[in-house]
């Protein structure tokens, strides 16, 4: 399987903060953003990752992600030219798939949970697609998921009025070959986008759609808003100086999972200094 983190989008709702930086470069606590979900491929065992990002972001990505060596990956850029929508994502990664399974992260996405790594590893092999579902307060500002009494998918609508259940489709998605040519059949919404939950309509239309709901041991934060930014940011810093575990760390998850040996960890964190990040990572190998 393969992965795509879409990391565009203009950020208008985090201006200023977002009129001269990408979002998914913001800090969340002590790393970037794109660390978080980067580490959520890693954790599903994903090596092949291309980044989308706008044409201005790109280098600064390069700058900080490079090819991907160094935690064992191969990494590739694509850029998005407009914010076209999530669904566009398998357009311009059309050839880096090729006639591979690809799953989908959003680069301002953040999932902390129990046994997350073995969830996402049980996603890989998937025939159709698979999505989960999240309860959350305000529905309305995400792809919503209707459910029967028997918690079978109904219907996934974007940003609904009136939303029909309170299940939020968080973004990370798992897909078959077949997502390259559904997302082709998209047309744009309302909004001008071509929206990831009509292509998991045209999924779940085919009786394909597999949603799994999140417990309540997973986190999940979309950091869209300065609110919710700010909450990301306060929920990191909390549990990982309560635990001393990092959350997030791609050369912990990339040593952990074999990606790299202790020499290449070596390698890799004399680029973080005398950071806290790095001192954390040195203690790793010494344990
Ligand atoms: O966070 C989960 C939600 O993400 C889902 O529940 C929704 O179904 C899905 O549409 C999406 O909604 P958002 O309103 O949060 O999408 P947003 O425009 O914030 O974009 C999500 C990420 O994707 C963000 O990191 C920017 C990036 N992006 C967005 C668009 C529209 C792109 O890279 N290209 C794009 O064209």
């Amino acid at each position: 399987m393969k992965g795509i983190i879409l990391a565009g989008g203009t950020g208008t709702r985090l201006f200023p903060i977002t009129i001269a930086v990408s979002k998914q470069l913001l800090p969340v606590y002590d790393k970037p953003m794109i660390y978080y979900p980067l580490s959520v491929l890693m954790l599903a065992g994903i090596k092949e990752i291309l980044f989308i990002t706008t044409p201005h972001d790109q280098d600064a990505f390069k700058k900080l992600l490079g090819d991907g060596s160094q935690v064992g990956c191969k990494f590739e850029y694509e850029i998005q030219e407009e914010p076209n929508g999530l669904a566009e994502a398998f357009i311009i990664g059309e050839k880096f798939i090729g006639n591979d399974r690809v799953a989908l992260v959003l680069g301002d996405n953040i999932f902390y949970g129990n046994e997350f790594g073995k969830l996402l590893r049980s996603k890989t092999e998937v025939d159709g697609a698979s999505i989960f579902a999240y309860p959350v307060k305000d529905p309305q500002r995400y792809g919503v998921v209707e459910f029967d009494e028997n918690k079978k998918a109904l219907s996934i609508e974007e940003k609904p009025d009136k939303p029909k259940s309170k299940y939020a489709v968080p973004g990370l998605y798992f897909y078959d070959n077949k997502v390259i040519e559904y997302a082709k059949k998209v047309k744009p919404s309302a909004r001008g986008e071509k929206e990831i939950s009509t292509l998991n309509q045209m999924y779940l239309d085919k009786g394909e759609l597999e949603v799994g709901v999140m417990t309540r041991g997973m986190s999940w934060f979309d950091t869209g808003t300065v609110e919710s930014l700010d909450d990301a940011t306060e929920f990191i810093r909390v549990l990982q100086n309560r635990q001393s575990t990092m959350i997030g760390c791609i050369e912990e998850v990339a040593y952990r999972h074999q990606f790299i040996n202790s020499n290449e960890l070596k390698i890799a964190i004399e680029k973080y200094g005398k950071s806290k990040y790095g001192e954390y990572l040195k203690n790793i190998i010494e344990l």
